[in-house]
């Protein structure tokens, strides 16, 4: 096959991944737990290059033009392609060209989806087939972690054993299940100046990691649960444990790090009050300032209505659970 287009989205950790066991093979510590979303993607199209032998890396602008990607874009791509390279003994050179639907490196996870569609592109283009198992393991020699979840649709655990950090993510409930809606506030759509790279290796100097990694086994079996039993009050009390205790180890690292800005609390605050007030709604906060503000779609509109005035969001992004990455006809060049 020469030329390959995928769409592959982000997704929204409901259990954080948060410290690495191994940074080289990029293997977590803990099981995590996600929903795959469905209006933030990232579109790649890969093809053999035909003119020279280097590759050729590009961006697609909002106007539509094809411009080289920022050279932090480039090394990250070129790092993973190597790496599939490796994998697949493949190494022609090639033409790349990528975009995101979304604002890209600011907390809602681009390169979850940027490394899964390249990774699915790349393994399309060798013959592999689109559920092949090994894809979560391709997304993650990107060294990012959440790009291994972002290959599946719906509600996906990775590792899928939680005590074999190894393993592939395994969706244990597709979307149409529950399909909860995404609000995501967008605080300030800027790169974040720590990376999540960074807070992993920092993770374990805070005090509190460790107490951490033992309730997390708990904590998962009851999220699963509580999805697998459409039961929000206890989504919404786990989640948001959730979010407050990974920000809370982030906070306590040595050097701390601060991901929330003020307007991050103001509106955790609100989406509390929602809920006191009966709305069935709740928040989680990635590796950023911006949340994401989960709810049914019985109450999405009472949400939106009650968050859309709040000061300090440069844009809400509309979204719900998906099914996951898809081949596409259409080529960005
Ligand atoms: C807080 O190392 O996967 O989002 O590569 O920057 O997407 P990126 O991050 P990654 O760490 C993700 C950290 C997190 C929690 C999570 O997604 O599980």
């Amino acid at each position: 096959m020469n030329k390959v287009s995928v769409s592959s989205p982000s997704n929204i950790a409901l259990i954080k991944y948060w410290g690495m066991s191994d940074a080289q093979r990029t293997l977590p510590n803990n099981a995590s737990l996600s929903m795959t979303l469905n209006q933030c993607v990232s579109y790649c199209t890969l093809a053999r290059q035909t003119s020279g032998t280097s590759d050729e890396i590009l961006w697609k602008t909002a106007s539509g033009s094809l411009i080289p990607a920022q050279a932090s874009m480039r090394r990250g791509i070129e790092q993973h392609l190597q790496q599939l390279r490796q994998h697949f003994d493949d190494w022609q050179p090639l033409r790349i060209a990528t975009v995101n639907s979304f604002p890209t490196g600011a907390g809602i996870a681009s390169s979850a989806s940027g490394f899964s569609a390249l990774a699915l592109a790349f393994a399309l283009r060798c013959g592999q087939s689109f559920n092949s198992p090994d894809l979560s393991q391709l997304a993650r020699l990107s060294g990012s972690g959440s790009a291994a979840r972002s290959v599946i649709g719906g509600f996906v655990q990775w590792p899928g054993h939680p005590g074999q950090l190894h393993c592939p993510a395994e969706q244990f409930a597709p979307a149409q299940h529950w399909p909860l809606h995404d609000l995501i506030a967008v605080v300030d759509a800027g790169h974040k100046n720590i990376s999540s790279r960074e807070g992993h290796r920092l993770a374990a100097s805070s005090p509190f990691y460790a107490a951490r990694l033992t309730q997390l086994p708990e904590r998962l079996n009851t999220l699963r649960e509580a999805i697998l039993n459409r039961d929000f009050d206890t989504l919404a009390d786990t989640v948001e444990r959730e979010a407050v205790e990974m920000h809370m180890i982030a906070m306590t690292s040595k050097p701390a790090i601060f991901y929330w800005q003020p307007v991050t609390l103001e509106i955790l605050a609100r989406v509390r009050q929602l809920r006191r007030d009966g709305l069935q709604v709740c928040s989680t906060v990635d590796a950023g300032p911006n949340v994401h503000v989960l709810c049914t779609l019985q109450d999405v509109s009472a949400v939106y209505t009650a968050l859309r005035k709040l000061p300090g969001v440069e844009q809400w992004i509309f979204d719900q659970a998906g099914d996951g990455p898809r081949q596409l006809a259409r080529h960005l060049f």
